[in-house]
């Protein structure tokens, strides 16, 4: 009978569906609020019951939410960490209390790799990378003067860009950057500073490309070179990150140039490597790298229509 017991408990404890806590960091992008869409679509195809704190961009919400899901005693955490440092004790803390972390999207700065499981993001240098190789090439033997729009300063994904695409425009002494400052990864932040940067040169005259960390603020740079009297796209170059729908609207309409893809989908696979930790406590790879594609005007319409179709 005892036997008999404990085998049904067992069942039944299988049986019961993961619970997973994600703190997101907010809704500052398109990209953002496409990627806890995408997740809530991933979490209920598993059958997973999904619970998501917003962190309104902070870190210390971030932590508040992480110590809430320990409390709750959740199967794993997923974390998109605003920052990439600060995170250790809270980290700890999970760990003391058995529960996986996962991280999406963006990376941590900690001593210790086993104060998480896995991490599902793409090669942030290799983004930069790509969109610097693309607008050396691209400008020729032209002089270019570049201003640069980054992202959410500490983010990994801002260090990461901002260090790849200075290696990738290296290979081309013509193109430098004259002007950099964070926009935050948003739309009107990305127009403030545009704005700036376009009374500081010239009304924009001096001003032959600019590379925004996300697609978003690139979308506001292209409202104030409009409204700036200049053409986005031909008069400024516009190179950015993400592949959101509305930059390809924006490319074809000849008004942004080129893109780097990220997908939204950081948490199916992380819900696999959860799912296969679960089963023996291992995890067939502790970096998932996402795919990093170069998209430019020619394609826009195609992946466009592409990422209506999926619900983006
Ligand atoms: O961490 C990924 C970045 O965060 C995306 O490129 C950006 O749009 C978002 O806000």
């Amino acid at each position: 009978i005892a036997l008999a017991v404990s085998a049904a408990l067992c069942q039944a404890a299988q049986a019961a569906p993961l619970v997973v806590g994600f703190s997101q960091i907010g809704s500052e992008s398109g990209w953002r609020s496409a990627e806890t869409k995408v997740s809530k679509m991933e979490a209920e195809k598993r059958g997973i019951t999904f619970k998501i704190a917003d962190a309104q961009q902070k870190q210390e919400n971030q932590i508040k939410a992480v110590r809430s899901f320990i409390s709750q005693g959740v199967d794993a955490i997923f974390i998109a960490p605003v920052v990439a440092t600060g995170w250790t004790p809270v980290l700890q803390e999970a760990k003391e209390a058995k529960i996986p972390v996962f991280l999406l999207d963006r990376m941590i700065e900690v001593n210790d790799p086993s104060l998480y499981t896995a991490a599902v993001a793409s090669d942030s240098v290799y983004e930069g990378k790509v969109a610097g190789q693309w607008l050396a090439k691209e400008v020729g033997d032209k002089e270019c003067n570049v201003v640069e729009l980054q992202g959410t300063v500490g983010s990994s994904v801002a260090i990461n860009r901002k260090k790849g695409f200075a290696d990738g425009i290296s290979e081309n002494g013509k193109v430098k950057i004259v002007r950099s400052q964070s926009g935050d990864f948003t739309r009107s932040k990305g127009k403030e500073v545009m704005e700036s940067f376009i009374k500081a040169e010239q009304n924009g005259k001096n001003i032959c490309a600019v590379y925004a960390h996300n697609d978003d603020m690139a979308i506001g740079a292209i409202q104030a070179i409009k409204e700036a009297g200049l053409k986005p796209g031909s008069q400024i170059k516009v190179v950015s990150i993400d592949g959101v729908p509305d930059i390809f609207k924006a490319m074809m309409n000849g008004e942004a140039n080129a893109t780097v893809e990220l997908t939204p989908n950081m948490a199916g696979p992380a819900f696999d490597a959860l799912i296969a930790w679960k089963k023996d406590g291992t995890v067939p790879k502790k970096f998932i790298q996402t795919d990093s594609r170069l998209l430019l005007q020619d394609t826009a319409k195609q992946e466009f229509e592409s990422k209506k179709s999926l619900g983006y």
